[in-house]
């Protein structure tokens, strides 16, 4: 049996609610925590014999103190990171979602290089180095994840050497060209932070050709394929796409609660169609060009008028933000403005919910829809698409996809469009609404056999098998 585990991200898996009980925990919204959250309860992560999940909480270590004590049942414990109010704004809401973000999602023109949110950015990876360091032992694993923390694994191997540090960047790594718009002493930091763990993954093989092109751009350095010397060290940086617990959502329509969602959706649907999309709010994930293809989509369809509804639901999501908050706002006038002008008063083509959506409801939208839309203009992998297409067990439904997301490279089955093409998108809507079951189902099953044999447990398989082999190479290959 292997040692300890240690996970790393910025957000804990859990969220607390204060109410009149007291207490009461959610889980955090996200790709990363649904797949490291999924792996971790599943039978592959019992290799390790004890597991711990560092992260930033999202209360005071007052209300942590009291809240923690009634968490029980995780299969691992937590390690809380605090930083300072001041620090957590700059490194989160500023550096890490005003920086990174918008740039490795192609919005160069959103992003805001101040030298504050660098600094800040730096203290509190600093913060975390210092915090594992106390805790880490000799043999231990540490699985760092995403852009909050790329200037960890060089921290944390400067205090401890000869540690295993695997790194995960769960968003796109952009181009080359886009990255070294960076201020330069940025980039390097980044990039040399990134170098320091022993295996560096990313969601496809795009992501990896960028990353390494970048490290000849930015600090000219040079590699052997997907191997990379740097300081006496031999690197590795894979593609390992992300995925899900297929057998929970293949098996979900089995829930007494799960069919009690998915009735009272169809009770809403009626024999209407139905379409459904579910994202954080956020402008990566193309939810205007989503409404404007559906209103051009009834215009030009008039025979669907009154015969189909849209769900769309919008997770909140770094509302402190302005481009977010905005964001709310325009969307919300959208709807209105969509729903008064072309809805009557027993019909309304968008019902939109702007709040957190629990695992039976998802599933039971899921599984009642005819048509799930997952149209972002740009997304390392997005889950939803899989976890729609997983929990179709019926093999019927149709998944719109942008072929701008990470899964669709692997979803090739999907209705693949351009979510800058509005046009492009109600034309497909056509399509699908009107696709034979048979085709359904042979497309449907093409994409569940995929998923399932590169489930969540594969994923983690094949990286940590990765990270072994490297960890082997660097002791018979010595470059110093
Ligand atoms: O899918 C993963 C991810 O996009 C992370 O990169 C991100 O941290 C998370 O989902 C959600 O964002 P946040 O942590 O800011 O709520």
């Amino acid at each position: 049996m292997q040692k300890r585990l240690l996970i790393v991200s910025n957000r804990l898996p859990i969220s607390i609610e204060k109410n009149n009980e007291g207490y009461s925990f959610r889980q955090s919204s996200g790709g990363l925590i649904s797949a490291v959250g999924a792996y971790l309860k599943g039978q592959g992560a019992k290799v390790f014999s004890e597991k711990l999940w560092a992260g930033v909480p999202d209360c005071g270590e007052d209300i942590w103190g009291l809240a923690s004590l009634n968490h029980t049942g995780a299969d691992y414990d937590f390690l809380p990171v605090f930083t300072s109010t001041g620090d957590y704004e700059d490194y989160y809401n500023g550096f890490s979602n005003s920086v990174l973000w918008p740039l490795f999602h192609y919005f160069p023109s959103l992003a805001d290089y101040r030298p504050d949110f660098f600094e800040a950015y730096q203290r509190v990876n600093q913060q975390f180095a210092e915090k594992l360091s106390q805790v880490i032992h000799e043999g231990d694993t540490v699985w760092i994840h995403d852009y909050h923390l790329m200037m960890l694994p060089g921290l944390l191997r400067k205090k401890i050497p000869g540690i295993t540090i695997a790194f995960f960047l769960h968003i796109p790594f952009p181009s080359a060209e886009l990255f070294r718009v960076i201020p330069r002493a940025w980039q390097k930091a980044l990039l040399e932070g990134m170098l320091g763990a022993d295996l560096i993954g990313f969601h496809t093989a795009e992501y990896v050709s960028h990353f390494l092109k970048s490290l000849q751009l930015s600090i000219g350095l040079e590699h052997e394929g997907e191997y990379i010397a740097h300081q006496h060290r031999e690197i590795k940086a894979d593609a390992f796409p992300v995925s899900i617990d297929f057998s929970l959502f293949n098996s979900a329509h089995r829930s007494k609660e799960v069919s009690a969602a998915k009735d009272k959706y169809l009770a809403i649907k009626g024999d209407k169609k139905m379409i459904f999309s579910v994202d954080r709010l956020d402008y990566t994930k193309g939810i205007f060009n989503r409404l404007r293809a559906f209103e051009h989509f009834l215009t030009t369809n008039p025979a669907y008028i009154g015969k189909i509804v849209f769900i769309m639901v919008v997770v909140p999501s770094r509302h402190s933000i302005f481009q977010y908050s905005e964001r709310k706002k325009k969307i919300d006038e959208f709807i209105g403005r969509l729903n008064s002008t072309m809805g009557t008063i027993s019909w309304q083509p968008v019902i939109y919910q702007y709040d957190h959506l629990g695992f039976h409801d998802l599933l039971g939208l899921y599984m009642a829809c005819d048509v799930a839309l997952v149209t972002p203009l740009r997304d390392g992998m997005n889950l939803v698409a899989k976890e729609f297409v997983a929990s179709r067990n019926d093999k019927m439904g149709v998944l719109i996809l942008s072929e701008m997301a990470g899964a669709a490279f692997e979803l090739t089955e999907s209705l693949l469009i351009n979510p800058n093409d509005v046009l492009e998108m109600a034309e497909m809507l056509c399509v699908a609404l009107e696709m034979d079951p048979v085709e359904q189902g042979q497309r449907l099953s093409v994409m569940r056999e995929r998923i399932e044999r590169y489930d969540v447990n594969a994923w983690a398989l094949d990286f940590f098998t990765q990270l072994s082999r490297i960890k082997e190479r660097q002791k018979k290959f010595d470059i110093r």
